[in-house]
């Protein structure tokens, strides 16, 4: 069987990224604060994306023979990144804080997926999981940004 660590971390981003869309969208709803009319719709872009991220790996995991979770049950059994029941007092801050860590945990997690890619010989792992950590360090850049921080991509 041939990449048997790479698969498991491509299935591994296939829980998180699940999970992801469905904080996402939590904040999306739930947010109020200075800035909603603005990161209100952005929520939808970051939506589209970490969609698009998910469809392209749990296809790069079939297409090297592996099976990807696939329901909400195995989502939630699986994923590493946290929730929690909507609510309306969390501020702006809070909520773009929250999703700065979450990023920050995928792009540990992809970080490991090109390192473990490289190592068994999937290069185009690698390049998949090296794209969307590109992509993702500038949503960090960005939040940070709106935090009034710098990036801390290294941190
Ligand atoms: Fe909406």
């Amino acid at each position: 069987m041939k990449y048997p660590e790479t698969k498991k971390i491509l299935n591994q981003a296939v829980a998180d990224l699940n999970q992801m869309i469905a904080v996402v969208r939590q904040t999306h709803w739930y947010m109020r604060g200075r800035g909603f009319m603005k990161l209100h719709p952005l929520m939808d872009d970051f939506m589209d994306d970490l969609n698009e991220q998910m469809d392209v790996i749990s296809e790069r995991l079939i297409a090297i023979d592996g099976a990807p979770y696939s329901t909400l049950g195995e989502y939630v059994e699986n994923t590493k990144i946290p929730d929690e029941k909507g609510r309306w007092d969390r501020t702006m801050e809070e909520r773009l804080e929250i999703l700065v860590k979450d990023y920050r945990y995928l792009n540990d997690l992809y970080e490991k997926g090109l390192e473990t890619a490289d190592k068994e010989g999937d290069a185009a792992t690698n390049d998949i999981f090296t794209g969307f950590k590109a992509a993702n360090d500038k949503r960090i850049w960005m939040l940070q940004a709106e935090l009034g921080k710098a990036p801390e991509i290294d941190a």
